[in-house]
């Protein structure tokens, strides 16, 4: 949330502030603001895209090359020019920019008036440059943001200049992300690595209570009592052609269209055809030793991230005999839960910077559990936290509404499920000497992941065409797209992919959309059925579980006996539930476990398109932004 870039070198640095904050604006897209240092500083800023800031500033100079700049996603004050960032003191000397928020800036802010400091917005982050300016007195800037910090509460990451000493940037990190990036006689910031990768790709990742200074001739990490720390420079492999959209109209549906690709870079050197073992670095070392004795298992994630969670509970319980269970961190941190000894926690984010999950990994740490990471971002805060992990390798996701992620976080899971089947199954007989994980044919499941993208492409060619605009899809999308409501139905492994289908197309259709078990949907929802209502039904027949498919069969009849438009995602060759519904979805079959991965591809695909044929922007929906690093 909020996009932050600082720039001090020798070059322009007004083009590089705006082209690092387009990189950003998937973090926050509400209002923009730029402000640059020459001799004195000129600064800019105007509600709305970044577009609109480029046009405000279009006939102006900015001359200099230190500065600062910011997307923002409003949290204290509604978004407009004068909540925008930076915040400048009342002097016109410093300029901050700020993602977080400040938790006592209430009382911070009257006790900065009573001494005569002048606001002018109603945001959080206006306290913080005025308690700089008031420490700036006798001091030097990085010592007055030092002091100013010491006494804030809350969550922020800041970039802060000032006129008074053109050759220094100060930047600041506490719970909200921040990456210096290193080049010769120049230095960036940002709140993540796509800003800097144009320029360079040796970065240092800023820890909470760190801050860093930087001149034209170097930087210096400290914490926030002026005590040198020395940080390792590493190497991003990202490239700058993954973060552009490379002919796609958006960045959500070049990230669709990436699933085949990420999901073999999540399988890749991890699993091999015909072999029975799993390659997990996350498996080796110091953590396996603890593993075997694990007894139960906590999967902790927030939005789509829960949803794989949610699927993978339901894979680890069935295969390892030992409770699994899957929580919103938001609501898991605050509920003073018990962590048993022998807990492993595993915390799923793509961003690897959502507060709340952060949140619950250092409390289930505080509490004792061994904590393993699905992550994306390398580097990223949550990636740090945890004794080890999988990372996803599904490439940068800037898409808001997560879509590949979801796919190479279920691969991911379920790798891990087959590495702790291993590792459980070895240590742990059950008292009658049966082993405790049951027998799971190993090779067949990895053949199965090892031919996964094929069958994602499969899904993709089958129901989408992006040049004719024929497919199925398309059809559904013409079709509903003015519907005020949809209700998806899914039962077993599938119940999360009705939560994910209805997910996506609220957050970026604005359509109202309920995602439920088949099962409960005569404990309530069923009331909402009639001819106007579009119903979702995943129902992919399930060799594991064929007595899952007749009820859903059922349900499905339910809903066609009260008028509901059924759309229906089935295996190739359905005849039974295909015969009830207005349209079907045919995808390949596959495990009942990765089921999910194939079913969620066509539900990603209608959101995109009824939410196109809205008008509506499917990168950059209201209200919402990439990261959620507040609570
Ligand atoms: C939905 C979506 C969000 C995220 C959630 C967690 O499309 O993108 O629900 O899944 O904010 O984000 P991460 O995975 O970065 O922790």
């Amino acid at each position: 949330m909020c996009g932050i870039v600082g720039y001090i070198g020798t070059k322009e640095a007004k083009p590089i502030l705006l082209g690092g904050l387009k990189r950003l604006e998937y973090r926050g897209y509400d209002s923009a603001g730029i402000a640059v240092i020459d001799q004195a500083m000129s600064q800019v800023k105007s509600i709305g895209k970044i577009s609109s800031l480029e046009k405000k500033m279009a006939n102006q100079e900015f001359p200099g090359s230190l500065g600062i700049a910011h997307t923002r996603w409003a949290t204290h004050g509604q978004p407009s020019d004068i909540n925008a960032h930076p915040h400048i003191d009342c002097q016109g000397i410093i300029a901050l920019v700020h993602n977080g928020i400040i938790e006592n800036y209430q009382s911070l802010r009257q006790l900065l008036m009573q001494e005569g400091h002048e606001f002018v917005s109603e945001t959080d982050t206006e306290v913080l440059v005025h308690l700089i300016e008031k420490h700036y007195e006798g001091n030097n800037l990085e010592q007055a943001v030092q002091r100013a910090l010491l006494q804030s509460q809350g969550a922020y990451g800041i970039v802060v200049v000032s006129s008074s000493e053109p050759n220094k940037l100060v930047a600041a990190r506490n719970g909200s992300p921040l990456v210096l990036g290193i080049k010769k006689g120049e230095y960036f910031v940002a709140s993540d690595v796509a800003a800097l990768l144009p320029y360079t790709r040796q970065v240092i990742y800023l820890n909470d209570g760190e801050m860093v200074t930087m001149d034209r001739d170097g930087y210096k990490v400290t914490n926030l009592f002026n005590q040198k720390i020395d940080k390792e420079i590493e190497k991003i492999k990202w490239d700058l052609a993954m973060i552009e959209k490379g002919g796609f109209p958006h960045f959500m549906l070049k990230e669709i269209y990436e699933q085949p690709q990420a999901i073999s870079n999540t399988l890749s050197g991890r699993v091999k055809g015909g072999q029975n073992i799993v390659h997990l670095r996350s498996l080796d070392g110091d953590i396996i030793k603890k593993l075997p004795h694990i007894n139960s298992i906590k999967i902790l994630a927030c939005g789509t991230s829960w949803h794989a969670g949610l699927v993978a509970a339901f894979l680890m319980e069935k295969v390892l005999r030992i409770p699994v269970t899957c929580e919103q961190a938001s609501e898991f941190r605050y509920r003073s839960p018990v962590i048993q000894p022998g807990t492993l926690a595993i915390s799923i984010s793509q961003s690897g910077e959502t507060a709340d999950t952060k949140g619950a990994v250092e409390l289930v740490k505080e509490l004792g559990a061994y904590n393993l990471g699905i992550v994306n971002v390398v580097g990223s805060t949550i990636a740090r936290l945890v004794d080890g992990g999988v990372y996803l390798h599904a490439g940068p996701e800037i898409g808001v509404a997560s879509t590949k992620a979801f796919s190479c976080q279920v691969t991911a899971l379920s790798i891990l499920n087959l590495g702790l089947s291993k590792i459980l199954d070895r240590s742990q007989p059950l008292p009658s000497g049966k082993p405790r994980v049951p027998d799971i044919d190993f090779k067949k499941i990895v053949d199965e992941l090892l031919i996964l993208p094929e069958k994602v492409e499969q899904v993709l060619k089958g129901v989408y065409d992006i040049k004719s605009k024929r497919g199925i899809v398309h059809k559904i999308a013409e079709e509903l797209q003015d519907k005020n409501n949809f209700l998806y139905l899914g039962r077993g492994y599938n119940y999360p992919i009705a939560l994910e289908g209805a997910l996506k197309l609220k957050e970026i259709s604005y359509i109202h959309a309920e995602g439920y078990s088949a099962a409960e949907m005569k404990h309530g929802p069923i009331a909402l059925i009639d001819k106007e209502m579009p119903v979702v039904i995943i129902a992919p027949s399930d060799s594991e579980e064929p007595i899952s498919y007749d009820k859903i069969a059922s349900n499905a009849e339910v809903v066609r006996a009260r008028g509901g438009r059924i759309i229906a995602i089935v295996n190739e060759g359905d005849k039974i539930i295909s015969n009830m519904a207005e349209w079907v979805i045919e995808i390949p079959n596959t495990l009942a476990h990765l089921v999910p991965i194939l079913a969620t591809i066509p539900l990603q695909l209608l959101a995109y398109e009824i939410a196109v044929l809205r008008g509506n922007d499917p990168d950059m929906p209201r209200n919402l932004a990439k990261s959620v690093t507040v609570e």
